[in-house]
């Protein structure tokens, strides 16, 4: 009996390319139909009947374009190009489901608070409760410059001002309506009752917003919140804001003391330990045993894309590898970006000599976070094992292949888990904060940080 159940979210983008590269041209992968509604709603009915509480959906706004200082490797290899709006699919998931979750993700640098409050309002009414936002504050240049922004702004100024997002968005979905502000009264001619919808009055640093919300309030008020920062200063928004909280690292051990300074952080704010939920990214390979599993894994490292894997690497660090021998030690690369990546890889194994082509062959399946090769039973041991040594209460599962990857888990893992009572039998209950927080959560916790109209 496995000591906890564990939160199962599927880590998925509306894209041929997630976090593998190369795979998409594995005979097995059917990514090329994710333009399909027939893709999405068969794997949102898959995830929900299998126990999971959402789907996960990522998103960039501009084209990893650092690797060979422009867009065509990563087109070429399909690195998260092409992409669609993530927020398009789920009406259509929503509507074959019951109780599945949606965590979208959604820049606050580049659409106004007003905007993006009324889009997840609009769709936690149309979801009865389950939707979520996973705050990103968005880190290319390139959606900079064709957003209209010129340039980013500094990365710690980017969370200063998704700080003042969050007050709006507050401001927004919890303060500006009352419970009781819609009366729909055919008698008194009365739908909603003016005097219970009040202005923001919002005079802020970056954003001004004089008038009441123009959406009334959905049953989650405001949807599930999720981040990923792994800076200090993203782990202290990540503290202050976030109810669920995704985190990659190549060994528990390396992510446990992040686990913990972030529920520190939070509990210095007045919030409990456990009103953060962290789930971990992971990929998992797995078939009838620990041979067939491995052999699946051997088999999918021979699509790996060097190219892809590069794009991927070299995107989010900054700085362009192309020019450098792919078997030159990380570490004697002279750059910020590629010292911090050694740093990453030297947690995986500080033994190993880490080169790019190394690097290429750790990401090329599953990218910076962990893949996990087994049967069900070695699978579910893992998982075990990364929640209780880094306090973990889930995971966020990408694929290698699709929808293979999920089809895999649910038939060799899912079982095993619940076996072991590690997740739950049913179906998750409500609404998207009820899956991760219990009966009666629907609304945000008394201890989360709240803020006031001062009109
Ligand atoms: C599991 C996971 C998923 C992420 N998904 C996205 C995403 O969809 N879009 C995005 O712009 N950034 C995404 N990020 C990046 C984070 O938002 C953040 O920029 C990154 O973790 C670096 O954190 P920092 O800015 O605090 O250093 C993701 C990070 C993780 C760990």
């Amino acid at each position: 009996m496995g000591s906890r159940v564990l939160h199962l979210n599927a880590f998925e983008n509306f894209s041929p390319g997630n976090i593998s590269s190369g795979l998409w041209r594995h005979p097995q992968d059917r990514s090329s139909e994710y333009k399909t509604l027939r893709y999405w709603t068969r794997l949102a009915r898959d995830l929900e009947d299998a126990g999971f509480d959402g789907v996960f959906l990522a998103d960039i706004l501009g084209i990893l374009d650092v690797y060979r200082g422009g867009p065509d490797e990563a087109l070429r290899t399909a690195s998260q190009v092409p992409i669609n709006d993530p927020i398009t699919l789920i009406s259509a998931m929503a509507a074959v489901t019951e109780s599945l979750g949606f965590a979208v993700t959604l820049s606050t640098s580049y659409t106004h608070p007003f905007l993006l409050a009324r889009t997840l309002t609009s769709l936690d009414h149309l979801t009865e409760g389950r939707v979520g936002w996973n705050i990103v504050t968005s880190f290319l240049d390139s959606a900079a410059r064709n957003l209209g922004a010129g340039e980013q702004l500094q990365h710690d100024d980017r969370y200063d001002r998704a700080d003042e997002y969050l007050e709006v968005a507050h401001k927004l979905w919890e303060l500006s309506w009352d419970d009781d502000a819609v009366r729909v009264d055919r008698e008194r001619g009365v739908y909603v009752d003016p005097a219970r919808v009040r202005p923001l009055a919002h005079d802020g640093r970056y954003f001004q917003v004089p008038d009441p919300f123009i959406a009334e309030p959905s049953p989650q008020r405001t949807p599930l919140l999720f981040q990923a920062g792994s800076s200090a200063r993203g782990q202290r928004f990540a503290a202050q804001h976030a109810e669920g909280v995704f985190v990659h690292g190549t060994r528990p051990e390396v992510i446990a003391p992040i686990v913990a300074q972030t529920r520190e952080a939070a509990a210095r704010l007045g919030r409990s330990r456990d009103s953060l939920k962290v789930l971990a990214v992971a990929t998992i390979v797995t078939g009838e045993t620990d041979e067939i599993a491995r052999a699946k894994y051997e088999d999918l490292l021979r699509y790996i894309d060097y190219g892809g894997a590069m794009v991927q690497f070299a995107g989010p660090a900054g700085f362009d590898v192309s020019a450098l021998d792919p078997d030159i030690p990380l570490a004697d690369i002279d750059s910020n970006g590629a010292q911090f990546s050694a740093r990453f890889f030297a947690s995986a194994d500080p033994d190993r000599v880490w080169t790019l082509r190394e690097v290429a062959h750790y990401m090329g399946v599953g990218g910076m976070g962990p893949t996990i090769v087994g049967s069900g039973a070695t699978v579910a041991d893992e998982l075990e094992r990364w929640a209780e040594v880094a306090d973990l209460d889930g995971f966020n599962l990408a694929y290698a292949v699709r929808p293979g990857t999920f089809d895999d888990i649910i038939r060799h893992v899912v079982p095993e888990l619940r076996a072991r009572g590690m997740l739950r039998t049913g179906r998750a209950p409500g609404t998207f904060r009820e899956a991760l927080f219990g009966a009666d959560s629907t609304r945000l916790a008394p201890d989360h940080p709240h803020w006031s109209i001062s009109l």
